[in-house]
């Protein structure tokens, strides 16, 4: 099938960041429906404002990106691809898709951005279940390269290929989710290491900004070139078999959030939000943390 028509269901941040993602690809013509009208290209040109696009490109690709509240559009009806990103919401979200099933053809490939949910269960009332798929973009959708691509029980091996072989050719590096786990890969991984993270704040065995100090001045530096399987491999698995033995048992394994999370969060203690999280932030702390975050990913992803 030759995929042309790209729709993005929900236009707000995560949909227009998705949306400029798909314009890379001039062969593309990108629809953004939304429930309510919304500035798709004023938010991604300012959501865009640093990368380092050339003069005219951001114009051209924003040329090719519509946008419609209209569910009984052409541009609906006509949609070879799409990827649904509306509120994180399972009623929300089963919706949607019924309300799409109903007008689009039956091989549209139908794909959802949800953080958490199960593409299984997101899917469980469509007719044609095979032709739809999990894509977990990673916030900044239009900075952070991995896609999950997240098979639900009934996902065909073609729908993930093709799914996999479109978000390649944007530019994206897709991974193969084969099973629908909760937090697909990463996020099973990256909240591990939260849990231990906070288990050790929580326990008196360092202060936060501590914590954070120990990953940024050592095994971070390494991640973004050595995953720890290849790690494992490099120092030896004799090695990290004796590693494991000896510390497993000593690692946080609660299968609840910590108590020290949930007191916080029960005192309004909500981190950048209310000014006061693990620690206390200014303004201008905040303002910092997230200029030099963008500044950091567009720098490591986009030097010439
Ligand atoms: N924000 C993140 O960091 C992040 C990261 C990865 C995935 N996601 C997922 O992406 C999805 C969107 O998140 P977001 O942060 O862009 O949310 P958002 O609140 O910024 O945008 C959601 C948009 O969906 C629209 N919408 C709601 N119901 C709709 C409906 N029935 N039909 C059409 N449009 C509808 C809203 O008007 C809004 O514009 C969620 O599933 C979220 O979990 C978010």
């Amino acid at each position: 099938m030759e995929i042309k028509n790209i729709l993005i269901a929900g236009g707000g941040m995560m949909g227009k960041n998705i949306a400029f993602v798909f314009s890379s690809n001039p062969a593309y013509n990108i629809t953004v429906y939304d429930l309510y009208e919304t500035d798709v290209h004023g938010g991604i040109r300012s959501n865009c404002a640093s990368l380092k696009l050339a003069e005219g490109e951001l114009d051209e690709r924003l040329s090719r990106i519509g946008f419609t509240t209209d569910l009984d559009s052409e541009l609906i009806k006509s949609a070879d691809f799409v990827i649904e990103a509306v509120f994180e919401d399972m009623d929300v979200k089963r919706q949607t898709f019924a309300k799409l099933e109903e007008r689009c053809r039956p091989d549209t490939i139908f794909c959802t951005n949800t953080s958490v949910m199960s593409p299984s269960e997101i899917s469980r009332d469509l007719k044609y279940r095979e032709r739809f798929v999990g894509t977990h973009f990673w916030n900044p959708g239009h900075l952070i390269p991995l896609v999950e691509v997240v098979k639900s029980d009934a996902t065909s091996d073609e729908t993930a290929q093709t799914v996999m072989e479109v978000l390649a050719g944007v530019g994206k590096e897709p991974v193969l989710c084969k099973k629908d786990v909760p937090g697909f890969i990463a996020n099973r991984m990256q909240h591990a290491l939260w849990r231990e993270a906070i288990s050790i704040v929580e326990n008196g065995i360092a202060d936060a900004e501590t914590v954070d100090k120990a990953v940024r001045y050592s095994f971070g530096l390494r991640l973004p070139q050595l995953g720890p399987i290849e790690n494992a491999d490099m120092v030896g698995l004799d090695l990290t078999y004796n590693i494991h033995d000896y510390i497993l048992r000593d690692l946080e394994d609660s299968h609840k959030p910590s108590p020290l999370l949930k007191q916080l969060r029960d005192e309004g203690k909500l981190g950048f939000k209310s000014g006061e999280g693990f620690r206390k932030w200014t303004p201008e702390e905040i303002a910092k943390s997230n200029a030099e975050l963008n500044e950091y990913l567009v720098g490591m992803l986009y030097k010439d």
